[in-house]
This record gives C-alpha cells, sequence and structure tokens, in this order.
C-alpha cells in the first residue's frame, strides 16, 4: 500500500501550459490511494477544465470563492484539510505573489491559510525562470519552509531550450512520497537523546594511560540512526577516530570516565533518552605523576581506584528519563545482563555476547540481544552495526511508547 493511501491533497494549479500534465497527475495520486481536491487559478481554466481534472480527482474542482447559488467556498477549512498542499506547475506569477503575500484568487488565499507543508513545481520559461526576480521569490518562499521540486532542463514551449519545464508527474509523485515515508520515521522529533561513546582514556602519567579497545562505533552508528529519526543527539564521546556523524549531532569530547560523568549529569535533567553505548573504565589511577615515570624497578605497580558507574547514577536520579545500558558479558549472559538492568535501574539493556562470532570490539557487525524491564527477551540476528543501530532505535521506541 502506498503511503499516500488516505492522504488529503491540495493541487493547486496555475496558469501554465504545464497545466496539462496534471491530468495524469491527478490520476497518479488517485491510483495511489490519496485524496485530491484541485483549486485553479483563474488563468489555469484557459490551459486545462476543472471538467477534466473534477472528473479525474472524483471531486468538485474549486476555481473561484464564490460556489454556485452564491454559497462561498471556504479557503480557511481547504487548508486546514490538507495533509499536503502543492502548487503545480507554480508559474512566475503565482511565485511572485505566494512570495509575497498577494492572495487575489481562492488559490492564493487558500496558500496563504494552509497549516500543511506546501510543495510548489516552477515552470516557465528560461529566461523567466533565470530573472533575477523569481530566483528571489523561490529563495524567499523556501525561507518560508516551502519545499521547491526543481524544473528540469529541456525543451520549453517557447520552442528555447533551458531550464524551468515543470518536474514530471512521476517525479513529483516520488517526491511526495519520499517526503511521507521520511515523515513517518521522524519518531523521535521532539526528544532529546544523550549517547555516550567510544572508551574512555584514564592517565597514570602525561604520556600514558589506560584504556580499551572501543571504537566508538556502535555508539556514533546510534546518534546517526536516532539524528536521522528527528531526535535532537548530543554524543558524549571517548577519543575517536571516527568523524563520519551527521551535522546536527552536537559532539561533546572528553577523555577520562570522570568528565564523561560531568557531561551526563550536565544534560540528563533536559534528556527524554539516554544511552550508554561508552566501554568506560571501571578503574582509573589513585595518583598520576606529574612527569612521565622512569623504568627503574623491575615491577612497577598502579593502584587503581574504581570510577563512577555512570549509568547507575543516572538511574538513581531518573524521573522521566528513559535509560538505555550495554552489557558485554562471556557467561551467564541473560541472567548477568537482567542483574545489570535491575541493579542500574535501567529500562532497557543491549546484551552484546562474546561467544557470538561478529560481535565485539572492533568489528562492523555486532549480535545483541534486548532485555526489557519486565525482563522480556528478544534476540536479533548478526548484522552491521549500522542495522542494530536502527534496531536498537526501533526497540527504544516501542519499550518508551509503553
Ligand atoms: N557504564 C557506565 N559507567 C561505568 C561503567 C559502565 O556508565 N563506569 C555503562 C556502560 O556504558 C554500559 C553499561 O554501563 O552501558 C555496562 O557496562 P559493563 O562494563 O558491561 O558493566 P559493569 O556494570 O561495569 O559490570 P562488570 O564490568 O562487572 O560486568
Amino acid at each position: 500500500m502506498s503511503v499516500l493511501s488516505g492522504k488529503k491533497i491540495i493541487l493547486g494549479i496555475s496558469g501554465g501550459i504545464a497545466a496539462y500534465k496534471t491530468a495524469s497527475f491527478v490520476r497518479l495520486l488517485i491510483k495511489a490511494g490519496a485524496q485530491v481536491q484541485v483549486i485553479m487559478s483563474p488563468a489555469s481554466c484557459d490551459f486545462i477544465t476543472p471538467l477534466t481534472l473534477a472528473t479525474l480527482s472524483k471531486r468538485p474542482v474549486y476555481t473561484q470563492f464564490e460556489k454556485d447559488f452564491g454559497e462561498w467556498t471556504n479557503h480557511v477549512e481547504l487548508g486546514l484539510w490538507a495533509d499536503l498542499m502543492i502548487m503545480a506547475p507554480a508559474t512566475a506569477n503565482t511565485l511572485a505573489k505566494m512570495a509575497n503575500g498577494l492572495c487575489d484568487n481562492l488559490l492564493l488565499a487558500t496558500y496563504l491559510s494552509a497549516k500543511c507543508p506546501v510543495f510548489f513545481a516552477p515552470a516557465m520559461d528560461l529566461d523567466m525562470f533565470a530573472h533575477p526576480s523569481t530566483t528571489e521569490n523561490t529563495r524567499k518562499l523556501k525561507s518560508y519552509g516551502n519545499i521547491e521540486i526543481e524544473s528540469a532542463y529541456g525543451e520549453l514551449a517557447s520552442g528555447l531550450i533551458g531550464q524551468g519545464r515543470m518536474a514530471e508527474p512521476e517525479d513529483i509523485l516520488q517526491t511526495i512520497t519520499d517526503f511521507f515515508n521520511n515523515q513517518s520515521t521522524l519518531d523521535l522529533k521532539g526528544k532529546k537523546v544523550v549517547i555516550t561513546a567510544g572508551p574512555t582514556y584514564e592517565p597514570i602519567d602525561p604520556v600514558r594511560f589506560i584504556g580499551n579497545h572501543s571504537t566508538g562505533k556502535m555508539g556514533f552508528d546510534i546518534a546517526n540512526e536516532a539524528a536521522k529519526r528527528g531526535a535532537e543527539v548530543v554524543l558524549i564521546t571517548g577519543p575517536t577516530y571516527l568523524k563520519s556523524i551527521n551535522s546536527s549531532v552536537k559532539v561533546v569530547s572528553v577523555s577520562t570516565a570522570n568528565q564523561m560523568y560531568k557531561q551526563c549529569h550536565e544534560l540528563f535533567s533536559s534528556a527524554h533518552i539516554v544511552i550508554g553505548a561508552a566501554a568506560v573504565a571501571d578503574y582509573r589511577p589513585k595518583v598520576v605523576a606529574d612527569q612521565k615515570i622512569k623504568k627503574n624497578d623491575e615491577e612497577f605497580t598502579i593502584v587503581l581506584e574504581k570510577n563512577p558507574d555512570i549509568l547507575a547514577s543516572l538511574g538513581e536520579i531518573k524521573a522521566h528519563q528513559f535509560l538505555v545500558g550495554f552489557a558485554l558479558e562471556t557467561e551467564n549472559e541473560i541472567e548477568y545482563a537482567k542483574n545489570k538492568l535491575k541493579k542500574k535501574n535501567l529500562d532497557l539493556i543491549v546484551l552484546n555476547s562474546l561467544n557470538d562470532t561478529g560481535a565485539g570490539f572492533g568489528k562492523p557487525t555486532n549480535k545483541v540481544t534486548f532485555i526489557d524491564n519486565d525482563f522480556n527477551v528478544f534476540p536479533q540476528e548478526l548484522k552491521s552495526k549500522e542495522a542494530v543501530a536502527k534496531d536498537i532505535i526501533d526497540q527504544i521506541v516501542k519499550s518508551y511508547a509503553k
């Protein structure tokens, strides 16, 4: 079933030769299951008849403020009804009016009243398209949040060749299908997600530290996935060579467990979801030498003291937050992971078993098992870390909704 099924779409047609293409566009929308309300500017009726479009859309077409028998066409109601409005073709004149708030016909009044996303597909001759005023109007419209469906390069009605052809109906359909598909997966919109990633480095002296093999990849992939799904993401990461991160993710670089602890606590009260994917060192050297330690004795002992358990400390103070932890186990995996979930007051734990081939540090793949706070166990397949990140976010969204 198409994502367009049941969607309410206003098709606004203005007066250009490309208006003839809207007949096939309406057919495509209806075939995809959309409800289509066509509104035409008076000039567009010279290019295609309202009767054609009413027949194809199976609805009356509106062209003016007054219906038959003195009844008023309520443009405000139309603007609120729609899930999406698309101006195709959008002529230079209609673009200019849209950009400047003019509403001398029903179509423009509906545009100004619309609360839904508005797309526009410019269609005009190449010189009109290239004129600085058209460029400026397009820029203005986009700055208001309207979405341009770029016109194509090719033969124009004038016989000239250049940019200005309205995008083909199939391409417009694809653009709005993609839009609705993406919108339906923006399931973390409005949520602030804090993620820890990577190792921590616990200094011994100015040149040495205690660290581990974590690359940070799992945490980075989770951050990317959460951002893709609309979350406001802060990634608190220990030292890593990874660079590739969604530009909307705020990256906070730390080195030690104590620094990571501090950053997590600073962000905790405003966070909705916290995911601890970092491999935090459990211990740190009790004393950090000021100068490089020289090799004198045959044996050398470093006294370690416990680092704070970041997730457990958040679990103690959590209010509305949804807390997710990882567990890396080598034996009695499920039992140990359940204990960790309980002890740290988590809502979900992601278990990595080193007994699973393909799972663990430095590998591109991972095999995890989810355990929720009702102790339901959900084993997953071996997958790329990107795919595991998607599964983790899916599971969080499901459990969080509960
Ligand atoms: N974690 C943390 N702070 C620590 C240690 C761990 O926030 N000081 C988090 C990790 O990010 C991970 C989870 O706790 O999400 C589990 O860490 P793990 O090292 O597997 O478990 P521990 O609780 O340290 O227990 P143990 O090492 O005894 O298995």
